[in-house]
């Protein structure tokens, strides 16, 4: 049985300094060499043959890639479908091999190589293999971060539809507080009633698909901006439930990014966390003073939060998918961005961002 809270003196310490998870590269070998063997187990009873691809910092409850982000690959042979289920975590899910369709929340995705989509909360989905290849998938999550707060929901048994909304119930005056939301002081406290508390404004959280094919027309292009731009060639697979905290899902951005050859970025940080894939061309990070070569094949947790780095590609274009917990973050109020690093942060999301010097 758990004893009393503790108190922890604490008075006239300094606050402890970070202690940064190394990045971590997981080499192509790795990730086929695992592919393999989960393709060779007998399969599931609920059809998922998954692993969690960990750091080896990471520690129980709540297994990621970085602190708040899990990554797990999955696979399916053909012919082969998931069993329905539904959580309270959010995923951005990427076809590395393969092709095939997720249902989710009743809308059909056909998916192919390099395709992203996401699955909203309580949204029930399956993931099926109707083609004639090994269907591979890395899925992005914050289900580390919720098992760290001890609140993944994980529904095995969902309805078919995933979470249909309940009706409104009809307006009764007599269970309303008469006098609303109101400013309280004249520097803009408020005062909210109950009602409103477990009411907040909903904004429709819609599965989306982003298909290669279409988002690589659009990223081509941004090859022509010339080697004298600063800023990064890439696209935001954009969510707009995200809003403001520009996201993917309302933890997560994930980008698309082309690095033309020889482009070397200036080194910068941020309190997000990256992790990146890279599925053309070969290049080197430095994080935090280490060099790490990568090449197409390969996945990166390319930066910890808050460590310095930058990436490099060698003489062919790179294509990369990056996922950050950047929404995450500035719904936080935590995102401190560097863009760079003589210069000061910004509190991305509360305070003024930085521009590229492009027209
Ligand atoms: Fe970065």
């Amino acid at each position: 049985m758990a004893g009393g809270a503790r108190f922890i003196d604490r008075s006239g310490t300094a606050a402890p300094g970070l202690d940064l998870w190394p990045a971590l590269l997981i080499p192509r070998a790795d990730i086929d060499a695992e592919i393999a063997r989960l393709a060779d187990l007998p399969q599931p009873s609920n059809g998922r043959r998954s692993s969690l691809i960990v750091h080896p910092r990471a520690a129980e409850p709540g297994l990621g890639l970085a602190p708040g982000i899990r990554v797990s690959l999955d696979v399916l042979r053909p012919g082969e479908q998931t069993a329905p289920i539904r959580h309270n975590s959010t995923a951005v899910n990427f076809c590395i091999h393969g092709r095939g369709y997720t249902v989710v929340a009743g809308q059909r995705f056909d998916v192919a190589r390099y395709d992203v989509w996401n699955t909203p909360a309580m949204a029930t989905y399956w993931h099926v293999n109707d083609g004639d290849a090994l269907q591979v998938r890395l899925t992005y999550s914050n289900a580390a971060l919720l098992e760290k707060m001890n609140v993944h929901v994980v529904d095995d048994r969902p309805p078919e539809a995933g979470a249909p909304r309940p009706p409104m119930e009809a307006d009764d005056t007599t269970r309303r507080n008469p006098f609303g939301t109101f400013k309280l002081t004249e520097a803009g406290a408020y005062l909210m009633p109950y009602e409103q508390l477990i009411n907040p404004e909903t904004v429709e959280s819609k599965p989306l698909h982003w298909p290669w094919a279409l988002v690589k027309q659009h990223l081509d292009k941004l090859e022509a901006l010339g080697k004298s731009y600063v800023g990064r060639r890439l696209y935001l697979l954009f969510n707009p439930a995200t809003g403001r905290t520009n996201g993917t899902t309302q933890n997560f951005f994930a980008t698309m990014t082309v690095r033309p050859p020889g482009i070397v970025d200036h080194p910068h940080r941020h309190t997000s966390a990256a992790i990146n894939y890279y599925f053309a061309g070969s290049g080197y990070s430095i994080v935090e003073g280490r060099r790490y070569d990568w090449k197409a094949g390969d996945l990166m947790l390319s930066a910890p939060g808050w460590g310095v780095h930058n990436h490099a590609s060698n003489d062919a274009a790179v294509y990369e998918l990056t996922v950050q917990d950047s929404p995450l973050n500035i719904a936080m109020e935590s995102l401190l961005w560097q863009e760079d690093v003589n210069q000061p942060f910004a509190v991305l999301g509360s305070q003024e961002g930085f521009s590229t010097n492009r027209a």
